[in-house]
């Protein structure tokens, strides 16, 4: 349990090697289910988190599929403000809150919530930095997911995510576990090649680079070779905050809602005004829809 001895710093405060982060914090080598060897855990550590530092200190995080909050944690230990998860499992919501206890981390640093992604992610608080680890082969909806996350604006994303072979800019449609091709009348998800990744990435406008996992010095170690051969990637995305002032934004959404007939010419509208302001179509229309439905959210508390 938590260090309590008196005078003692928080377990958090006290030095850490960066390269053994989750020697020093065994708890989550115990509570994490997704391969929680502690050499994996270390070295996804210093790949998406520590290389990292500079982006998360000071920042705020969602951490989408926060599992037992290892990640959260690791950027509370890089110096975010605050944290905020979301996790489906109870249980793993749980834990995470017990490890930020054991850890004694302040309360106000973080909160865990125990939901979907598609629901959630709309009802939480804007934040600066997204991690997306773990989750984006599990959804099917990857567009949804990532519209989602463009309403909330943050300013970059760390994405960690198993790919497919395939060639070209597809989603491979697979059974959980990995079941390709996937048996019939089974559940799905979808795992997208690396070349749809950089197809829905840049459509919202946003820029991008690969973690060059063949030269970090992290690949010998056990239980790495998703990441060795090419199985698994991590993006980091910057999603261009700055590109267009809000008002510059506003303005571009007025001019599609005034300027479109119907759902028909709205594309048209779209493409023609995105080109005037200088983003992309994704990124424009992202803005028309949550302005549309928080017009008609609007219409429909007059009406009652
Ligand atoms: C492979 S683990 C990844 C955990 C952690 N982010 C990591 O990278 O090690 C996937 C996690 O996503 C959670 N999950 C799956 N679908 C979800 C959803 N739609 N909303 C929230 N959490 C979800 C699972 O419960 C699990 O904890």
């Amino acid at each position: 349990m938590a260090d309590r001895n008196k005078g003692a710093a928080p377990m958090s405060d006290r030095p850490v090697e960066p390269e053994r982060f989750f020697d020093h914090f065994d708890s989550f080598v115990e509570t994490s289910q997704t391969g929680s060897v502690v050499d994996r855990l270390n070295a996804r550590y210093l790949a998406l988190i520590h290389a990292n530092r500079a982006l998360i200190d000071g920042s705020s995080v969602l951490d989408l599929a926060s599992h037992d909050g290892l990640f959260s944690f690791a950027a509370l230990q890089n110096g975010a403000s605050r944290v905020v998860g979301i996790e489906a499992e109870p249980g793993l919501v749980a834990m995470s809150r017990a490890n930020m206890e054991r850890y004694d981390i302040a309360p106000s640093r973080y909160e865990f919530i125990c939901g979907d992604v598609f629901d959630d992610i709309e009802t939480v608080e804007p934040c600066d930095i997204v991690l997306c680890f773990g989750i984006l082969y599990h959804v099917n909806n990857h567009m949804l997911l990532l519209t989602r996350i463009a309403e909330s604006d943050p300013r970059a994303m760390i994405v960690d995510t198993n790919i497919s072979q395939l060639e070209s800019a597809v989603i491979e449609v697979r059974n959980p576990l990995g079941g390709s091709p996937p048996r019939l009348g089974g559940q799905l998800e979808g795992y997208p090649t690396k070349a749809a990744l950089d197809a829905m990435f840049s459509s919202f406008g946003w820029t991008h680079r690969y973690v060059d996992w063949t030269q970090s010095g992290l690949l010998d170690r056990p239980q790495m070779d998703d990441y060795r051969t090419g199985q698994r990637v991590t993006a980091i995305i910057d999603c261009n905050r700055q590109d267009l002032s809000a008002r510059q934004r506003d303005r571009a959404v007025r001019s599609v809602i005034e300027q479109q007939r119907d759902r028909r010419s709205q594309w048209v509208v779209i493409m023609r005004i995105a080109a005037e302001v200088g983003t992309t179509p994704q990124a424009l229309c992202v803005w028309v829809r949550k302005a549309e439905r928080a017009l008609r959210q609007k219409a429909k508390l007059t009406a009652e």
